[in-house]
């Protein structure tokens, strides 16, 4: 690295500007269809593939009816009231619990690799480490709990339309890797802003609660750094000066992040390799979303 570059690089971590008001309002509609134009309109297809080409990220406007929503998180609700209250809370449902106090499987790869679905609790690192999401019950594979999630799941995820999209959004075909019920209840530790990874990747969001304001904990995205390597680098640099993790978006400072307000049964898609975050809730928030992760 030259010196000039190194110079370029801020001596701390620095953050976007986070849109908010009537200027968050206007970038968000910029990036908004509503999910039935895109089911039955090519014009309106086209537009949705080419909004997130160009900005990272899309939100699609009532992709699930509320029927449909409310029957899913009743389903949540009793089963994470049975682990809840159940002295054994093994018996409660048909998958492998990762209880607070409790735990029966380790690693990322092995809850994607899971046969069953796993209940997996998230707890603060035992280094202390920022970024635990302490608080979040992360559910793997929630189509497989039972018949009744499996419908839902599927009728939710819409996956034959949004791997249209995606590969005319990217040129390349996707395939669905794991899907994910995240339930985050009062979740402030969070990750700052980062990438997964830097191979290409997408993930679906379908809202199943209202996010009407930052203390609810939205999805924050920056839109265009997915393609936008000046970012990247500089993020990079910094972080290898610092001895930060090489997927953390630590340079922003110029940049705009957009929350994700979103009503339950809007569906938000993504690129993974732009900067990201989920916003610190307040302690009395709830927030849930069933998530899917698309890969090559
Ligand atoms: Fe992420």
């Amino acid at each position: 690295m030259t010196s000039t570059a190194q110079r370029s690089i801020e001596a701390v971590p620095t953050l976007p500007e986070l849109l908010a008001g009537p200027e968050r309002d206007r970038h968000a509609e910029q990036l908004t269809v509503p999910f039935s134009h895109v089911a039955r309109s090519k014009r309106s297809f086209l537009r949705a593939a080419w909004t997130l080409h160009h900005h990272g990220v899309l939100v699609l406007r009532q992709a699930v009816e509320p029927e449909r929503l409310q029957a899913i998180n009743t389903e949540v609700d009793q089963l994470l009231d049975g682990i809840e209250r159940s002295e054994s809370p093994d018996l409660n449902c048909n998958a492998i619990l990762n209880l607070p106090d409790k735990r029966s499987i380790k690693g990322y790869d092995n809850f994607v690799d899971a046969e069953r679905a796993v209940i997996n609790y998230r707890v603060k690192r035992a280094d202390g480490r920022s970024g635990s999401d302490a608080g979040m019950v992360d559910i793997f594979h929630p189509e497989r709990l039972n018949d009744t999630m499996a419908t839902l799941v599927e009728s939710c995820l819409h996956e034959r339309l949004i791997a249209r999209l995606l590969l005319a959004a990217s040129w390349r075909p996707f395939q669905v890797k794991c899907r994910n019920l995240y339930v985050n209840r009062g979740v402030q530790d969070t990750r700052g802003y980062h990438c997964d990874g830097r191979s290409q990747k997408f993930k679906s969001f379908v809202f199943l609660t209202d996010v009407s304001e930052l203390n609810d904990g939205p999805y924050c995205y920056v839109p265009t750094t997915h393609r936008d390597k000046r970012a990247w680098r500089r993020s990079r640099n910094f972080n290898k000066l610092n001895g930060c993790n090489r997927h953390e978006y630590t340079q922003l400072q110029g940049y705009r992040a957009l929350p994700m307000l979103a009503r339950a049964g809007d569906m938000v898609i993504s690129s993974q390799r732009g900067a990201h975050r989920g916003h610190p809730q307040h302690p009395e928030a709830r927030r849930s979303v069933l998530v899917n992760m698309y890969q090559r």
